[in-house]
């Protein structure tokens, strides 16, 4: 058993409260506490028995010591992390929340991949790469990962493949994952966590008005389309059944962050692109929209504090089994946000901006201009800022704009947020100012010469 908790007692609860099987040495540490009381107080049964009763209370005491010395060791215990996706926007973002915040002793090892050659600005010696297509059978995975993975006792599934058709996107990343955790289970014997990265998509806010903020423990709604989170999350219950590992899911919203490649899904990026190009021509910065969602609520996930609550929810036994939201914590109005974005990077945009479409119903979908026909004749413009500043690298960055899924997320005539008041319940208590969130996004983009000043 080489499981990490705060203690015994904490793990028992959370084992019974889950139905999850428990183990062996958690029931022998129950009878331990049950039985205390004959330590301190005249014994509460008549005198026949109390030698029996004494040689148990012996046992119990032994047992506890041994359970107790056995708890201290096993938190003392080098955990091995295994990162996919960490090309990626929220893989890159634990790679470096470890880097950032741990030490050898705690995490002795972080195991990272993706599929293509693996790009970081973190730099630590306990990172190890290993490339991997998890379009590929359990089987052949397993054979690649036997060696490397073998130590492996926590892992973070941020794979994902991105497709503007739904029916092949769901397709696509229901078998990543499937072939992930079916490898990972034959050669990682001393797992002990399994986090699955899904998002607000859970909830189907990408197709329909639904109850906001939405809840965790809210029932599935079925969408007029399948919808791959729903088996990925279902493989991974599945999966753990019988186990002594535990799962977690991870539900963010539009992640602000940062990634050293393009990817399929950056709001920032794209937003500080578009931003860049309208103050190059000296035009307005209008938000390409529609009335109702300029004027309505939303929320944003910063990466960085996504990857904290990953790490406190897949290392404290009472979150063990349970799906969590994750958002800033803050909620805003784009009418209020875009302007100040747009006063980040010297562009013009104001609160009063202009819609000639009327107001849409709420549940339609709308554009009063779009990011991906925008973008079309663009790459010039940028290509002449980027040489302007002598920054010739950040040329290839326009690639990495997510036209057409920005225009997916701003298309929408209804407020869609996500509450995060479960992960608070579990102790939990992160939190980020959207507006700071972006602002930092964008620093470090200069920072990696991603952008221009
Ligand atoms: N981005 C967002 O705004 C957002 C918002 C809410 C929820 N989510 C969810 O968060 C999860 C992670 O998404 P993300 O946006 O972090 O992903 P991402 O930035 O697009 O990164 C995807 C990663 O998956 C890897 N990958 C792609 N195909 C692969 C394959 N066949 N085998 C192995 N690795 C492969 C990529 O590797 P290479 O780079 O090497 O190809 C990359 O490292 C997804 O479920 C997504 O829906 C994302």
């Amino acid at each position: 058993m080489l499981r990490t908790h705060q203690n015994a007692f904490d793990m028992e609860s959370a084992c019974i409260a889950k139905g999850g099987m428990l183990p062996h040495v958690f029931h022998i540490k129950r009878q331990t506490f049950s039985s205390s009381p004959h330590l301190y107080g005249k014994p509460l049964v008549a005198s026949g028995y109390s030698a029996t009763i004494s040689v148990w209370t012996s046992l119990a005491f032994v047992t506890a010591a041994m359970v107790s010395s056995c708890n201290i060791i096993l938190e003392k215990m080098s955990k091995t992390a295994f990162i996919t996706g960490a090309n990626g926007i929220s893989g890159s973002a634990i790679l470096e929340y470890l880097a950032q915040n741990t030490t050898a002793e705690d995490w002795n090892s972080i195991i990272v991949t993706s599929r293509s050659p693996f790009k970081t600005t973190v730099s630590d010696p306990r990172i190890k790469f290993i490339a991997l297509d998890f379009t590929q059978d359990a089987k052949a995975l397993a054979e690649q990962m036997k060696d490397i993975c073998a130590p492996v006792t926590h892992a973070y599934f941020c794979s994902y493949v991105h497709k503007d058709d739904f029916a092949k996107l769901n397709a696509a990343n229901e078998a990543l994952f499937e072939n992930f955790l079916d490898s990972l289970e034959q050669v990682a014997k001393s797992l002990q966590n399994v986090t699955l990265q899904t998002g607000g998509k859970y909830y189907n806010v990408h197709l329909q008005p639904v109850p906001s903020p939405a809840r965790e423990e809210e029932p599935r709604r079925q969408g007029p389309i399948e919808n791959f989170y729903f088996p990925q999350e279902d493989k991974l219950a599945s999966a753990q059944k019988g186990k002594s590992w535990s799962w977690n899911v991870i539900r963010p919203e539009a992640i602000v962050g940062s990634t050293s490649k393009p990817n399929g899904m950056n709001e920032a990026l794209t937003i500080a692109i578009y931003l860049l190009v309208c103050r190059e021509f000296g035009t307005e910065a209008p938000m390409p929209t529609n009335q109702r969602y300029w004027e309505g609520t939303d929320d944003v996930s910063d990466s960085n504090l996504i990857a904290d609550l990953t790490i406190y929810t897949s290392t404290n036994s009472k979150c063990a089994n349970e799906a969590f939201n994750i958002t800033n914590g803050d909620y805003f109005t784009w009418r209020y946000m875009w302007p100040r974005l747009a006063d980040y990077f010297n562009a013009k945009a104001s609160t009063e901006q202009k819609f000639t479409k009327p107001l849409p119903k709420e549940g339609d979908v709308q554009l009063e201009n779009s990011f991906l026909e925008w973008s079309k004749d663009k790459r010039e413009v940028w290509e002449s800022l980027c040489d302007r500043q002598g920054i010739a690298s950040a040329k290839q960055t326009f690639d990495f704009g997510t036209w057409a899924f920005q225009d997916w997320v701003f298309q929408r005539t209804w407020s869609a947020t996500l509450s995060i008041s479960k992960a608070r319940r579990y102790g939990w208590k992160g939190y980020v100012d959207s507006y700071d969130s972006f602002v930092r996004t964008f620093d470090k983009f200069k920072q990696f010469g991603l952008i221009p000043k």
